[in-house]
């Protein structure tokens, strides 16, 4: 079972992964508004993954017995002026992510709780790829700068991202 403490603190985890899909449907419209179909592409697939994260922990709270509450979601920032701002922004993001993730951990070690321990070792690991990735297109988008057929090349190289929509289906019990 559960405790209480626990079964607020996921929720609010769920909350955040559903924010975090919010937020980059936003990025993907920025992008989609220029034109730049791979980076909008990029995002969408980013938070497709979002949404799979999202389900993983709506399954665990279901699983454990708790109950699912879903709470506001607040309006994502908007009236970014470049590409690298976006970026910026979103690995910052997910860098609270990451520390949100480390938190709950901490807090499942509090409350001597391996099943979840278990569960966020997952997300630790996915934290690490996400930061990566994100990192990643900063530094190129420093390197591209002002640049127009770099971000075009970039553009190209983003739209290659794998969008499996599969994924956000495991809110489905099958
Ligand atoms: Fe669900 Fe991008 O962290």
């Amino acid at each position: 079972m559960f405790t209480e403490v626990l079964e607020k603190a996921f929720n609010e985890q769920l909350k955040w992964e559903i924010y975090s899909a919010y937020l980059y449907i936003g990025m993907a419209a920025y992008f989609e508004e220029k034109s730049l179909d791979g980076f909008a592409h990029w995002f969408k697939a980013q938070a497709a993954e979002e949404l799979m994260h999202a389900s993983k922990f709506y399954k665990f709270i279901l699983e454990r017995g708790g109950k699912v509450i879903l709470e506001e979601i607040p309006k994502p920032p908007f009236g970014f002026s470049t590409p690298f701002e976006v970026f910026e922004y979103a690995l910052n993001h997910e860098k609270e992510v990451t520390k949100r993730i480390n938190d709950l951990m901490e807090l499942a070690k509090e409350e001597k709780d391996n099943a979840s321990q278990i569960f966020l070792q997952w997300f630790i690991t996915e934290q690490v790829e996400e930061e990566a990735s994100f990192n990643n297109i900063v530094e190129k988008l420093k390197i591209a700068g002002d640049n127009l057929q770099s971000l075009v090349f970039l553009d190209k190289e983003l739209s290659q991202r794998p969008l499996d929509l599969n994924q956000i289906f495991l809110l489905t019990k099958a």
